[in-house]
């Protein structure tokens, strides 16, 4: 399998006049018919409820891009009652059919509809074109196309076992019940696996997306049916996310959870399954990926250009609004000066604003509630002179169009401040100096500062350093980078996932997400 090629979105390039046109039809849309409508969809159903909640357009918040019907009880009983039906013939529909169904989608979302859903997620989410372009298009149609190869390797190994009379095998059957998938808004591609991969191990699912994701997911459900997933098999429930769990945790055939968001709210759905335990027919499947608070740690022998290129990369592409996003950074005393020289300059070039301006490297964060968070922290830093923390650039804010936060670097004195333990979600890096002759101590106390373990990255040329490094954070971080940011993962090539509060670390687009979704039979058959 082939990693989807990623465009670059050049002056006078097919790609970028496509992407414009598309970004154009929205605006139009908008301007001439009010925001997109977005349903459920129930068994292969268009269904509009009264309840209608928007999705705005966080780098212009007043334009609202779409709303979307939110579910009741009534609808969530129905998306159960009727995924529950269709699912035999579902799981018993030979894998190679069901397989093909995700490799046409794959297909058409990298052609007919690659740049329909690169600009619903730049307009919902504010993603710029490349940023879209790497989620929508390349890792989702990589997620589609990976985890079909990964599934028939699982199906090849069903182990068998035959002697004279008697033949012993194991049959990978899906969970019994359904699968309920909870998606963030940061990635299009995420909701596209956290429904799909149990759906391709033949279990049905109930997806419940984010808000403000809610139209480019959408579009997905379109090329999904248009790719022939029977009606059923996926249902689409825009809702209240404790309306939802409360409606669809409390039932015996819940099987399992496919969840990316945050760590709280994780840990709150762990503890609700659990408490129901008893009204299960089986120990549902909890697969989940939550926050982080991502490091990038510098050994003296470090290339300093490398490090701040990557800081740039990792702390302010998609401003910072990644599980994986660089927000501690370490550096020895010895760099600090060219370090921070370079960081500071190369961060007053960034370019940010509107997503519709190709040019923009960075644009706003997704709403109010995390903006008025972030901007907390920034404040914070602003207010308390008492000399342990400082703002090194940016540091201020604008909510006047879009929700605008400058990338901002802090520097801090107290290594275990609330910027190097919090997880903010936001375009803010927090630099931390530590003596060169102090390597090993500040590793460990890096390794101690947070409960995450979701992603980070050391900067070294020399190679004792580079395994020192990699020995006391070997918890640290499930997907661990040397010489390169702490973003960025690749379907196919990096797995990801990280363990510790990070999340229970089953890798998304991997074989060992896959074993997760079936409930294996021995059979022992006489003759
Ligand atoms: N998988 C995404 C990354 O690695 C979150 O940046």
């Amino acid at each position: 399998v082939r990693n989807e090629p990623k465009n670059k979105f050049m002056k006078g390039s097919p790609e970028k006049a496509e992407v414009k046109q598309e970004l154009n039809n929205i605006n139009s849309q908008l301007n001439s018919s009010g925001p997109y409508k977005v349903p459920m969809i129930i068994n292969g159903n268009k269904i509009f409820t009264q309840s209608n909640k928007q999705q705005h357009v966080p780098f212009d918040h007043k334009k609202i891009l779409c709303s979307y019907s939110e579910t009741d009880k009534e609808h969530i009983d129905l998306a159960i009652k009727t995924a529950l039906e269709a699912k035999l013939s579902w799981e018993n529909m030979p894998f190679n059919d069901r397989a093909a169904i995700f490799l046409k989608a794959a297909d058409l979302l990298s052609t007919k509809y690659r740049s329909k859903v690169i600009a619903a997620t730049m307009m919902g989410q504010g993603k710029t074109a490349c940023e879209a372009e790497i989620d929508a298009a390349a890792e989702l149609a990589d997620f589609w196309r990976f985890n079909v190869k990964y599934a028939a390797e699982i199906y090849s190994q069903q182990p068998s076992e035959n002697s004279p009379h008697v033949w012993n095998r194991l049959e990978y059957r899906p969970l019994e019940g359904f699968v309920v998938a909870f998606s963030p808004f940061n990635f299009t591609a995420i909701g596209g696996n956290l429904c799909t991969a149990p759906a391709l191990m033949g279990n049905v699912v109930l997806w419940k997306p984010s808000p403000m994701s809610m139209y480019s997911n959408y579009l997905l459900m379109q090329i999904l049916k248009e790719a022939g997933l029977p009606d059923g098999v996926i249902q689409f429930i825009p809702g209240d996310a404790p309306f939802v769990v409360e409606n669809t945790f409390n039932h015996p055939e819940f099987a399992g959870l496919h969840f990316t968001g945050s760590t709280a709210v994780f840990k709150h759905l762990w503890k609700k399954i659990g408490d129901n335990l008893e009204i299960y027919k089986s120990y549902p499947r909890i697969v989940g990926e939550t926050g982080g608070k991502n490091l990038h740690f510098l050994h003296k022998s470090a290339d300093v250009n490398t490090a701040v290129y990557n800081t740039i990369r990792g702390g302010f592409e998609f401003q910072g609004q990644k599980c994986s996003a660089t927000s501690r950074v370490y550096i020895p005393e010895s760099l600090w000066p060219q370090y921070s020289e370079l960081l500071k300059n190369e961060v007053l070039k960034i370019k940010q604003g509107s997503v519709e301006d190709f040019s923009n490297f960075m644009s706003s964060v997704i709403n109010r509630q995390s903006f008025d968070k972030i901007k907390s922290y920034i404040d914070e830093v602003k207010e308390v002179k008492d000399g342990k923390q400082y703002i090194l650039v940016g540091g201020e804010t604008n909510d006047k169009v879009g929700y605008e936060i400058q990338p901002t670097v802090i520097v801090t004195k107290d290594p275990f401040s609330k910027t190097m333990t919090d997880e903010l979600f936001g375009p803010v890096v927090t630099c931390y100096v530590y003596p060169d002759e102090k390597y090993i101590e500040t590793l460990e106390m890096a390794d101690k500062t947070t409960d995450y373990a979701l992603t980070g990255s050391v900067f070294a040329v020399d190679r004792e350093a580079i395994i020192t490094a990699s020995n006391v954070l070997r918890n640290s971080a499930g997907n661990f980078y040397i010489n390169d940011k702490s973003t960025g993962a690749v379907v196919g090539q990096q797995p990801f996932g990280g363990g510790r509060s990070s999340g229970t670390n089953d890798k998304a687009g991997s074989i060992l997400n896959l074993f997760r979704w079936i409930s294996p039979r021995t059979i022992k058959e006489n003759f």
